[in-house]
């Protein structure tokens, strides 16, 4: 496969057949920018989230997890520039009413000047806020504008004095949370990688300001470190150094992780240095004191912030995209997603090798709950013919598979384990096979 559309054209339609990722309201004909994930897609984006809270969160006595609301106080969008600033430049064709954003119109200047659908004539460039806005309650006037937040990272923000208060944490320390952020793209695009409903993972890390450049390098190497963890290729991960006039109105130093999809090289996630700017804001918004005092110093100051900010979904889709692979195997052509155990929906699959055999069967299911109670993420197959079932494992990513068939029983002669990226098959004595499993799958 060359074309890098074929590509993508062929992930999509493996998410779709195997159940990882649909079009959100598919039977409606669908809603742009939505997708809803199946089982083996949930699974992967359950396993991505454990992965991160076990490198960022779990036993660190510095991290605080919260759940803020989605529905905020107007105000909040107010203090974090998000309500007069959170906007894309968008134009309008003339012609056919198609409305594009600017940005991203490929072309020379006067291709820009012309409708990529219809070639009429666009019109001026103007300012499209990007938050979807609601009305809390029954009366719908100005007081009750809300909006579905845009980052969860305000959610934290807001929270900060209640961390203080409760938990008396020093600096440094951090404040973590995964959850689902909204934004009315303009042009959602490339399956997940710009949708107007995902998931982040973000953490804001408070330091006093002397400081801050060693927590973002401790957070650079950790971000990488996270990369690696889910399995991407170090090889098509790249720093950018986002220069002054690029970066958000809170930044003062951000690095985007750039990693290398099919359709080009694009911002996975981001790494901001925020200041003091959000507390700030919200002090003077809220007017309630969001300072620290340092026993240590005796000093009291506003902390800054590091911020390590994760798209959850353009993480799938990294993964996705890192996975799929084709090859020939046994004169077929053969479709695997090389997944990460780590990641990967089923760590194991067992199988009997024929259905109809009821001693197959029965030895299958004995061995299934023996893995399956150290190896809960161990699927039981024994549907169609034994190739099939490779063929749906490995297109669904599991590593390794275990087949029960008549040497098990007949001779006590283990169970043979079949690994996912060569296809081969080694048999394993009953008595060994856990120790197998869980040191292959790590
Ligand atoms: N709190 C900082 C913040 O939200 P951002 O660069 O706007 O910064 C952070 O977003 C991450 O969220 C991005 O690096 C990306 O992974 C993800 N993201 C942003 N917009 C997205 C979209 N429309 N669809 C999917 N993921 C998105």
């Amino acid at each position: 496969m060359n074309k890098k559309e074929d590509r993508m054209e062929a992930i999509v339609a493996l998410c779709k057949r195997r159940g990882f990722i649909f079009q959100g309201s598919e039977i409606y004909g669908g809603l742009a920018g939505t997708w809803d994930y199946g089982p083996f897609g949930e699974a992967l984006k359950w396993n991505i989230k454990e992965t991160w809270y076990k490198r960022f969160v779990l036993g660190k006595r510095n991290m605080f997890r919260v759940d803020a609301a989605i529905l905020m106080n107007q105000k909040v969008w107010q203090a974090s520039g998000h309500a007069s600033g959170f906007a894309d430049p968008l134009v309008e064709c003339k012609k056919c009413k198609h409305r594009f954003r600017a940005d991203q119109i490929e072309g020379d200047a006067s291709a820009k000047k012309k409708c990529p659908d219809c070639g009429g004539e666009l019109g001026d460039e103007r300012k499209f806020n990007m938050m979807f806005q609601t009305h809390v309650g029954a009366i719908q006037d100005d007081s009750s504008i809300s909006y579905l937040r845009p980052e969860t990272a305000q959610g934290m923000f807001v929270n900060f004095k209640n961390i203080l208060d409760t938990q008396h944490p020093r600096l440094p320390f951090g404040m973590a949370q995964i959850g689902k952020a909204f934004r009315n793209e303009i042009a959602p695009r490339d399956f997940l990688f710009r949708s107007r409903e995902f998931e982040q993972m973000e953490i804001e890390y408070f330091v006093n300001p002397k400081d801050w450049e060693q927590s973002f390098e401790h957070y650079r190497n950790e971000m990488k470190g996270f990369m690696s963890d889910v399995g991407l290729s170090a090889s098509k991960i790249h720093e950018l150094e986002v220069p002054a006039e690029d970066r958000a109105h809170y930044s003062k130093r951000t690095i985007d992780f750039e990693y290398d999809f099919p359709f080009g090289k694009k911002e996975l996630y981001g790494l901001a240095y925020r200041g003091d700017f959000d507390l700030k804001q919200h002090s003077d918004f809220s007017k309630v004191d969001l300072s620290y005092y340092d026993e240590a110093s005796k000093e009291r100051f506003i902390p800054h912030v590091i911020e390590p900010s994760f798209g959850l979904d353009r993480t799938v889709l990294a993964i996705l995209c890192d996975a799929y692979t084709e090859d020939e195997m046994g004169g077929e052509k053969r479709v695997y997603l090389k997944l990460h155990p780590s990641v990967a929906p089923f760590k194991v699959a067992v199988f009997p090798l024929l259905r109809n055999k009821p001693e197959l069967i029965k030895k299958a299911e004995e061995v299934f709950k023996t893995i399956q109670a150290e190896i809960p993420a161990t699927d039981y197959d024994d549907n169609g013919n034994i190739g099939k079932r490779y063929r749906r494992q490995d297109e669904i990513g599991t590593p390794l598979c275990v087949t029960i068939d008549f040497e098990t029983i007949e001779k006590g002669n283990g169970v043979t384990v079949r690994d996912r990226d060569s296809g081969k098959q080694e048999r394993i004595s009953e008595g060994e096979l856990l120790k197998y499993l869980k040191e292959k799958i790590g």
